[in-house]
């Protein structure tokens, strides 16, 4: 990567204002946001306001994807929008040539979009990144992905967190006074019924054996502490078990604060060469 890396953002909600408020910190060593998509628009034009207020430089908001890489020295893009933008952009950013940061991980778990997408990113020599997000253990399933036998995930949330889902429009109405479970099946499945909370099912099957094979659970819990996720691996090389109470962020309860510092730390480490711990 060049000494100063220029950003485009897809997404200024949550995750995507809170990234670029930490990138112009420096809290994401050498990379600097030069331009804003949202398919909303006054979120990629406060955003705009906000980051240029006191600054040198304004990031550009353009009206479509194929602008934003057509900015001037575009180095990377990072997705914090939506599965739906990331099947709609990801192959128009990478053939291109521009890196892309996905935080939708969902997107990526039909294997024909994977392959379209990697077939893109090896053609023009682009990367694709996918953060460690809501959970940590991706570093230990991806390294012993070969002798998994085993993955579960088990997400607990408050009903708020997961209202909106497909798979919980059954429950939409309903008082849950107490642990109750949605959903129980594959990562493929639970990807398209609960777009917004299972991306960290994704990046664990994608990293480890794969969204077919590992087993998720939905739980809803209003007395939950925050979304929680355990994931629980049985290998060759051992047995692993991860939990996270997350805090949800104050903006978007579906989205874990954790998620937003690993999309952080992820575009840091892009930027900056160097040491490298837990990749
Ligand atoms: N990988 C993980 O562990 C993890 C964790 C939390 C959230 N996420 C995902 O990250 C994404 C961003 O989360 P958030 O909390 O910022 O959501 P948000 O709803 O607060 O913001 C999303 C923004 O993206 C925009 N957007 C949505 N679809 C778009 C499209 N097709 N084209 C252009 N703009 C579009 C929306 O207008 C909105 O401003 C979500 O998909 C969320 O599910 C991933």
């Amino acid at each position: 990567m060049p000494e100063q890396v220029n950003v485009g953002l897809i997404g200024c909600g949550a995750m995507g204002s809170e990234l670029a408020r930490a990138v112009l910190k420096g809290d994401a060593g050498s990379a600097r946001i030069v331009g804003l998509f949202d398919e909303y628009h006054p979120s990629r034009e406060s955003l705009a306001a906000e980051l240029g207020a006191g600054a040198e430089e304004v990031p550009t908001t353009v009206n479509t994807v194929t602008e934003l890489v057509n900015l001037p020295n575009l180095d990377l893009v990072v997705e914090c929008a939506s599965q739906a933008a990331v099947v709609a952009h990801a192959e128009t950013v990478l053939s291109a040539g521009k890196s892309l940061l996905v935080m939708s991980s969902g997107a990526m778990i039909s294997p024909d979009f994977m392959k379209t997408v990697s077939t893109a990113a090896q053609r023009s020599g682009a990367s694709i990144y996918i953060p460690s997000g809501a959970v940590g253990g991706i570093d230990a399933l991806r390294a012993s992905r070969a002798l998994l036998e085993e993955v579960t995930i088990v997400s607990t949330k408050k009903p708020i967190s997961l209202s909106g889902a497909p798979g919980f429009a059954d429950w939409e109405n309903k008082e849950i006074t107490e642990p109750t479970v949605i959903y129980e099946g594959s990562a493929t499945d639970a990807v398209g019924l609960f777009p917004a909370n299972v991306n960290v099912a994704a990046t664990v099957s994608l990293a480890g054996i794969g969204p077919d094979a590992t087993r998720v659970r939905v739980v809803a819990d209003p007395d939950s502490p925050g979304n929680v996720h355990e994931i629980n691996a049985v290998s060759k090389a051992g047995k692993f078990s991860f939990r996270f109470e997350n805090m949800p962020h104050e903006t978007n309860p579906k989205t874990s604060f954790l998620a937003v510092l690993a999309a952080i730390e992820t575009l840091r480490s892009i930027c900056d060469p160097g040491l490298r711990i837990g990749t």
